[in-house]
């Protein structure tokens, strides 16, 4: 029992004096803590519930919202889960917020949503700017960029997300679209040249 519990922790207090062995548990572990990555996802988009701050909805029912929108504009499903999930760094992220929800969905994703996703703020700000006195044409900087276009529809989801009577779906409805997103990495510093994940040596 004490040998199968230590095989799930390596054993260095210096990685410099790590071994191969110690990263085959890593490794192996981290595959099963990746695979419950969209576990957490959705508890941290659950958050959102408790925060309205002024707003007519919730942060979370905005997001519902959202992706009800999208679902029902004919919206793919990757571009969905970036609906759902676009303002998910407000909690962690208050002067930021765009850039965590970009970080998240990055490595499942295609470039151009990631895109969307990490200048949604910017785009977004072209509804409220004005009245902080902000530059609502902050977007402009971006008018020759091929994802312009792309990001003013986005947001136009976004900016009429704020309807307390909309008939949202539940999360529920949206729970096995995060999963399969994010059932498998495009892009990650940690798949090997094959795009896939470091190959693990079988448990003894
Ligand atoms: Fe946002
Ligand atoms: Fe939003």
């Amino acid at each position: 029992m004490e040998t199968s519990e230590k095989k799930s922790q390596a054993s260095f207090t210096r990685m410099d004096q790590a071994t191969k062995e110690d990263f085959e548990i890593i490794a192996r572990e981290g595959i099963h803590f990746a695979s419950l990555l969209p576990d957490r996802i959705l508890a941290h988009l659950k958050q959102l519930d408790g925060s309205v701050d002024g707003f007519p909805v919730s942060r979370f029912e905005h997001c519902l919202q959202m992706a009800t929108m999208c679902e029902k504009a004919g919206k793919d499903e990757e571009y969905i889960v970036c609906a759902l999930l676009h303002d998910i760094g407000d909690l962690l992220g208050s002067f930021n917020h765009a850039d965590i929800a970009a970080a998240i969905l990055k490595p499942v994703v295609s470039e151009k949503n990631h895109w969307i996703v990490q200048h949604h703020a910017i785009f977004q700000g072209y509804y409220f700017f004005h009245h902080l006195g902000l530059d609502r044409n902050m977007r402009d900087q971006f008018s020759d960029h091929p994802y312009y276009d792309a990001c003013v529809e986005f947001c136009k989801f976004d900016q009429a997300a704020f309807n307390p009577d909309y008939p949202s779906l539940p999360l529920a409805h949206f729970e096995p679209m995060v999963r399969r997103v994010f059932a498998e990495p495009k892009s990650s510093i940690y798949l090997t040249e094959n795009g896939e994940m470091p190959n693990i040596a079988e448990q003894a």
